[in-house]
């Protein structure tokens, strides 16, 4: 079922220059015309935007977050890197952990505890992926690799209140494929079991990413028990995601 509170974060990737900026200025005019909820659209742009987006987005509907962090949660001799207190420093709120672009660097489960740890303690709010590659889903190990990033990611941390899970199959990031409805549906399952199996009582949101574009968006949104999308490609261009946004939030 389509709805309105559904969660709408524009990944831009290394993407984004000054000039760049303006192009959200329709998705920001858009946001306040419609009667839309606060806090349901977040742009991630590189680190070197955070701070400007920061300040064009004070006192409007849009959140920002990063899209990675350094393992170690406070200053240090780290060059080139950045850690979830200068993130928060930079007026983000949110950071994306564990996106397959960054396991296959090398990124592992253990990483990525650390790192979701650290921006807990940072009181930045978690965008966690998740998500098989091609060669496991032809290995029919969906369930199994879901059930291993999210036990491993999320070990011993203590609430999930501040965590968002984006189910990402990394064969569909990027590619123009996107998996059919069952398989969103059965995966978004074998996530929530594992969530409850690890905290009983938690209501963590699941987001889906992937290819989704202005003409599979509305079709997929219906997915019962989905909460909102991790956008990509199309977040670039605020047409396009508002197109999306239109055709989710009905
Ligand atoms: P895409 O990227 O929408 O371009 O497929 C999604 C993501 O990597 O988060």
């Amino acid at each position: 079922m389509t709805n309105n509170n559904m969660i709408f974060i524009a990944n831009w990737k290394m993407h984004g220059n000054l000039k760049d900026i303006s192009k959200v200025n329709l998705v920001l005019k858009f946001i306040n015309q419609k009667k839309f909820k606060k806090n349901k659209v977040i742009y991630c742009p590189p680190y070197t935007l955070l701070n400007t987006f920061n300040h064009k987005f004070k006192n409007t509907k849009i959140l920002i977050g990063a899209q990675n962090c350094h393992d170690h949660a406070d200053y240090g001799p780290f060059t080139g890197s950045i850690s979830t207190k200068l993130i928060r420093n930079s007026g983000a709120k949110f950071v994306i952990l564990g996106h397959s672009e960054n396991r296959t660097e090398g990124e592992t489960d253990h990483i990525i505890n650390k790192k979701i740890t650290s921006a807990l303690n940072n009181n930045l709010k978690v965008i966690f992926c998740v998500g098989e590659s091609l060669r496991e889903k032809r290995k029919k190990i969906t369930s199994n690799v879901l059930r291993r990033q999210i036990s491993k990611g999320l070990n011993k941390i203590k609430s999930f209140k501040n965590i968002i899970i984006a189910y990402e199959p990394v064969w569909s990031i990027g590619t123009g494929i996107v998996p059919k409805q069952y398989e969103i549906e059965k995966n978004i399952q074998t996530i929530k079991k594992t969530i409850s199996r690890l905290k009983k009582k938690s209501n963590t949101k699941i987001l889906y990413g992937g290819s989704v574009n202005p003409n599979n968006a509305s079709e997929i949104s219906k997915i019962r028990e989905l909460d909102g999308f991790l956008i990509g490609g199309a977040s670039l261009n605020p047409k396009k995601f508002i197109d999306i946004i239109k055709k989710s939030s009905n």
